[in-house]
Formats: structure tokens, C-alpha cells, sequence
């Protein structure tokens, strides 16, 4: 099947490529540095010709309020148009879990893309995740000034990216399904707790506290477990220490 993944050089959407790829489907790789700009629509047309399903898997440039609303919204618009108009039969989303209530920065940017999708002619697929794993590794450059990391308090479950691209592969060969699933991790989590683990095993920084953040608009959700999975979700592995081995094994 001919399957385009957007944000195909990414965190999540190369893992996508790779799963998609070793099934035996035909990828198309869509990122600006592939020549395919899909906030502007450059060259989207053209690539999304003869496909028939589209993984989205695309981050934003900010997180903003209104510039990451904006982003997302027109890249669901200007998806939503060439996939119907190159006979696409269905969309599958990379989303986040537990954002209904978020009306700020990335959170309420992700919920405006999945509305804008909603409202579109091909028919949708969601995947709301958790943070990944990988989440901790960010939350590091984002928030180390010299030995100290700053960590927001949080409550998450976090999962693998490569156990989230799993399932968006799934989704997007699967003739028909529900609209919408959850995926998380086996166990809840604090962020900071696990951004400390992560840092004793790369050596550096020194110290990871927890803050809480009151400048940001979505600090009580985010502490008051606003991002947890619901009964329903999918639980998958590796936990995050498996994955803590796997990418930063201890030195003996
Ligand atoms: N991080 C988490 O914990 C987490 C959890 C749940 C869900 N998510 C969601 O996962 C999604 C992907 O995140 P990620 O961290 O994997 O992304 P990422 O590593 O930042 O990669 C973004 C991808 O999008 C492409 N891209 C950006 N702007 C583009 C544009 N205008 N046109 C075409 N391609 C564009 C980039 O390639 P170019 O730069 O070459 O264009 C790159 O391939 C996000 O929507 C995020 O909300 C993340």
C-alpha cells in the first residue's frame, strides 16, 4: 500500500517509516526537507498522489498559543484537502492524551488539529499518546541551566516513541477500527523523578528538582494527573527503565 508519513524524519515518524517500510509498504516521506511543506502546502499535492493512507505525525515550530494553533490547524486543513482530493481513504493522527481540557501552548494546538481533522471529508483515525520516554530527554535540554535541571511537577505514564509508531503503522493499514485510542506506558510516573533518573545515567546534570511552573497556564492540569490514560487505553512496554537500559546501558 502506498502510505505518506508527515514529520517522516522525526522523533516518532521515522520509527513510522521504518515499520511501514520492512511490512513491505511503499512510504512517502513527507518533510520541508524533503521538499514538502504541508503548513504552506508546497509540493503536498504532488506528494500525495495515489496515496491511500496518510500518518501525521508533524510537530510545530513553537508553542505559542496562537502560532502553534495556528500551525496545526492549517496543517489539518491543507492535509485534509489533497488526501480527499488524491482518493485517500482515511487519515491517521498522532495526538496527545488527556488534552480536552488544555487552552494553552502545544496542548490546545493539538486539540484544534484534531477538530480541524474531524471536520474534514476523509475519514479520521486518532491516536492520543502519552509522553514518550523520550519526553525526559527533552525535558534536559529544556530545562538544565548549569548543574540543575527544573522539571515541571507532572503526572504521565510515559511510552516508548517506537511502541507509539507501532501502533500508528497498525492503525494505518487496518481496513476499519474505532476512531479513537489511547497508548501509554505500563505504570504512572513523576517527570521529574524519571528526567532524574535519566540523569544519573548520562552523568550530567548534577541535581533534577521538581518545580512548579505557575507561569505556565497549564501547570494545575498537568500536575493533577490531566494527562493520565483512561481504563480503556492500551498499556504497552518497555517500561522506562527497559528503555533507560536499551538507549543508555550502565557502564561497567
Ligand atoms: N514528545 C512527546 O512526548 C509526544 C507525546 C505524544 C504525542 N506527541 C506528538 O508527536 C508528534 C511528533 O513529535 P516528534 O517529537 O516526533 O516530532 P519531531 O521530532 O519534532 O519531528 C517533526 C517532524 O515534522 C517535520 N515537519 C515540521 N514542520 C513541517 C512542515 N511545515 N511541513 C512538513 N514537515 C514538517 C520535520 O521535518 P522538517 O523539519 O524537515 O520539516 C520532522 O520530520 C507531535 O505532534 C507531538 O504532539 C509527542
Amino acid at each position: 500500500m502506498r502510505i505518506a508519513v508527515v514529520g517522516a524524519s522525526g522523533r516518532v515518524g521515522r520509527e513510522v517509516v521504518d515499520v511501514l517500510k520492512n511490512q513491505g509498504h511503499e512510504v512517502v516521506g513527507i518533510t520541508r526537507s524533503a521538499g514538502v511543506d504541508v503548513y504552506t502546502g508546497q509540493g503536498l499535492a504532488q506528494a500525495l498522489a495515489e496515496v491511500r493512507v496518510v500518518v501525521d505525525a508533524v510537530n510545530a515550530p513553537t508553542t505559542e498559543t496562537a502560532a502553534v494553533t495556528d500551525f496545526f490547524r492549517t496543517v489539518a486543513q491543507n492535509v485534509q484537502r489533497e488526501s480527499a482530493a488524491a482518493g485517500a481513504q482515511r487519515i491517521v493522527l498522532l495526538s496527545i492524551i488527556g488534552i480536552d481540557s488544555f487552552t494553552a501552548g502545544h496542548y490546545a494546538g493539538k486539540l484544534a488539529q484534531e477538530e480541524a481533522y474531524r471536520q474534514g471529508p476523509v475519514p479520521v483515525r486518532i491516536l492520543r499518546a502519552a509522553q514518550f520516554h523520550e519526553f525526559t530527554e527533552m525535558m534536559l535540554d529544556w530545562t538544565t541551566h548549569g548543574d540543575t535541571a527544573s522539571v515541571p511537577e507532572y503526572r504521565t505514564q510515559l511510552v516508548a516513541a517506537s511502541t507509539v509508531a507501532e501502533q500508528l503503522a497498525e492503525l494505518a493499514v487496518e481496513e476499519s477500527g474505532a476512531e479513537l485510542f489511547e497508548i501509554a506506558g505500563p505504570q504512572e510516573l513523576n517527570l521529574a523523578a524519571a528526567t532524574a533518573r535519566l540523569a544519573a545515567r548520562r552523568g550530567s546534570p548534577a541535581r533534577v528538582q521538581e518545580i512548579l511552573d505557575t507561569d505556565d497556564p497549564n501547570h494545575e492540569l498537568q500536575a493533577d494527573g490531566a494527562l493520565l490514560p483512561g481504563p480503556a487505553a492500551i498499556l504497552a512496554g518497555p517500561t522506562f527503565d527497559e528503555w533507560l537500559d536499551q538507549h543508555y546501558p550502565i557502564q561497567r
